[in-house]
């Protein structure tokens, strides 16, 4: 991996700027998985929760690709029942969190045929500060045990709760994982939260929801200029501004232009233009 590929998180783990996101390509997935790092993606992203991602055959995707373990980051989420679908979920839900969050864990190794992860994230917080607390404890046990390097959160939208958890957590969240958009205002004090701590701020949605910034025309000629897409002008300017947009493509050329993003660079004014438009 080029230096300007990766983030080392607070925890020290090295992070890949480009996740491949595996969600919602059911019966694809391996296929998918396989061919985003056979052209060159490090990091993936998935979740142990069967009603959007199907774990195993992103297990099977990575194992086919023949890359060493050691130089993939591999991330997974154990989701709360909530989140689940009733009928097919990962875990018993009559079972304690502790256990449920245990028995995700054990069935996201097994999916993903490996011993350890590089990442786990919560999917969510839980109802409460101390549930979600309890759930983090667990968390923080596996990185103790070393069968995970980091832990994160996700669809966390509310910079006093995350900032208190951070203040609360012995082992501090290395990755916020959310929605970019303008609902959320762009998760503008979570970012600059995240950007002082060192905790890398993963994103989603990114694509649909900021059409009125990539598909504007000042990214549309800013991107004829450079000969690249306006999409990848739009994540590249992102990145600029440490906003690591997940990638879920399933078309190849879209794969090979996400690997194509450190071969150009931007001035800071069409950054700052670019931000405008998008007004994060
Ligand atoms: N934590 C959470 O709750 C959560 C929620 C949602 C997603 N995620 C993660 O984030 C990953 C990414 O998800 P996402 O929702 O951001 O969407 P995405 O899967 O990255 O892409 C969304 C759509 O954008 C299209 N697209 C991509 N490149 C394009 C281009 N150059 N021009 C036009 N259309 C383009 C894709 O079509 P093509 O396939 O044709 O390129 C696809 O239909 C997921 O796979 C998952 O890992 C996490």
């Amino acid at each position: 991996m080029k230096k300007d590929n990766i983030f080392e998180s607070l925890s020290g783990v090295k992070i890949p700027i480009q996740i491949y996101g595996t969600a919602w390509k059911k019966e694809r997935t391996a296929d998918l998985v396989e061919e985003a790092l056979s052209k060159g993606f490090r990091g993936v992203d998935t979740a142990c929760q069967p009603r959007h991602y199907n774990e195993p055959l992103v297990g099977e995707g990575i194992s086919r690709s023949g890359i060493n373990r050691s130089e993939l980051f591999i991330q997974t989420k154990f989701t709360p029942f909530g989140g689940q679908d009733p009928d097919n979920c990962p875990y018993n839900p009559s079972h304690s969190l502790e256990d449920q969050i245990k028995t995700s864990l054990s069935v996201s190794l097994e999916n993903l045929k490996t011993d350890y992860l590089d990442s786990l994230v919560l999917h969510s917080p839980l109802k409460t500060l101390e549930e979600t607390l309890r759930a983090w404890n667990v968390l923080e046990g596996f990185v103790e045990r070393g069968v995970v390097k980091q832990i994160g959160l996700s669809n966390c939208y509310d910079h006093d709760f995350f900032c208190e958890l951070f203040q609360k957590a012995k082992i501090k969240p290395a990755v916020l994982q959310n929605r970019f958009y303008a609902e959320s205002d762009y998760d503008k004090n979570l970012r600059a939260f995240c950007n002082e701590k060192g905790i890398y701020y993963q994103c989603f949605w990114t694509v649909k929801a900021n059409t009125h910034t990539w598909d504007n025309p000042t990214v549309l000629e800013l991107a004829e200029r450079l000969k690249k897409s306006p999409l990848q002008v739009f994540f590249r300017s992102l990145i600029y501004d440490r906003i690591h947009p997940l990638y879920g493509t399933t078309n190849s050329t879209h794969m090979e232009e996400a690997m194509d993003l450190f071969n150009f660079t931007l001035e800071s004014e069409d950054i700052e233009k670019i931000k405008t438009i998008g007004q994060y």
